[in-house]
């Protein structure tokens, strides 16, 4: 998709605004402004099919569902910040989650304003973090190495949500996503194992949990509405169980999945 030069500069609020953001921010603002354009330009736009998205499959370097940490589609990857020895969640969004942090803050930002439990606004904050590791089925990816920590609800509704963004619920004002016909193909069906983990979630107690992930799951850049971590310092403080030996070092089964999030450069 082309974007023009001028109308993209005013929506970030100007050549002096974009010069004061650093990389991370530029490219969160591109990625919502395409996706934005993306939605307006919904009606009239043809989409690839999936036959055309798997033939791109020969022309690249990597898979599309690896972690951000590990590819870069830009140019070469850069030199990551050493970790702490006791690794926190707040240390992993600040040195290893960039590609996904202003996502996952603008939604649990956006469940705040919308009244959600707090249990809600944590899965909305940890629900796409994963990424960083895997892309392929990250909701359960994330859902595994958060469950340790969080409670079953929580880990429930980040599993479940990458199921949910494929069906729509109209009682609840959530529809397929155009981004999707984008992303899977405008031919794309949900595969069997999605489909029966749907019969599944959609007769869940909760229900609920994952759809609402799924409701404040958008990309909603506002100029100048940058959520920070910090505002849910108190939500992690009750809601996530930081181990004191940090994450990575604390011998759960999940534990080897965060420090190859903390040296993705180990050969072996
Ligand atoms: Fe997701
Ligand atoms: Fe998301």
């Amino acid at each position: 998709m082309e974007i023009e030069r001028d109308p993209f500069l005013a929506k970030l609020g100007g050549e002096a605004a974009v010069a004061e953001m650093d990389s991370d921010a530029k490219a969160d603002a591109l990625e919502s402004y395409l996706m934005e354009q993306l939605n307006q330009s919904a009606a009239g736009k043809t989409f690839p099919t999936m036959a055309e998205l798997e033939a791109q499959i020969e022309t690249r370097p990597f898979r599309r569902g690896v972690g951000d940490q590990f590819v870069s589609t830009h140019g070469n990857v850069k030199r990551l910040p050493r970790m702490p020895a006791q690794p926190t969640l707040a240390d992993f969004f600040k040195l290893r989650f960039n590609a996904t942090a202003n996502h996952v803050l603008q939604s649990a930002n956006l469940a705040q304003k919308n009244g959600m439990s707090e249990e809600v606004i944590l899965a909305c904050l940890l629900h796409d973090t994963v990424m960083a590791l895997i892309k392929a089925d990250h909701g359960w990816w994330g859902a595994q190495i958060y469950e340790p920590y969080v409670s079953e609800k929580v880990a429930f509704a980040i599993r479940h949500h990458q199921t949910l963004r494929f069906y729509e619920d109209p009682e609840h004002g959530y529809k397929y996503p155009v981004l999707y016909k984008q992303l899977f193909g405008e031919d794309f069906k949900p595969e069997p194992y999605i489909d029966a983990n749907y019969q599944f979630v959609r007769n869940h107690k909760w229900y609920l949990e994952a759809r609402l992930v799924t409701i404040n799951d958008l990309y909603s850049f506002e100029p100048g509405v940058n959520p920070q971590l910090e505002q849910f310092s108190d939500i992690i403080g009750r809601h996530f169980k930081q181990p004191k030996e940090g994450l990575g070092f604390d011998g759960s089964p999940v534990a080897h999945m965060w420090r190859s999030m903390i040296n993705p450069d180990r050969p072996l």
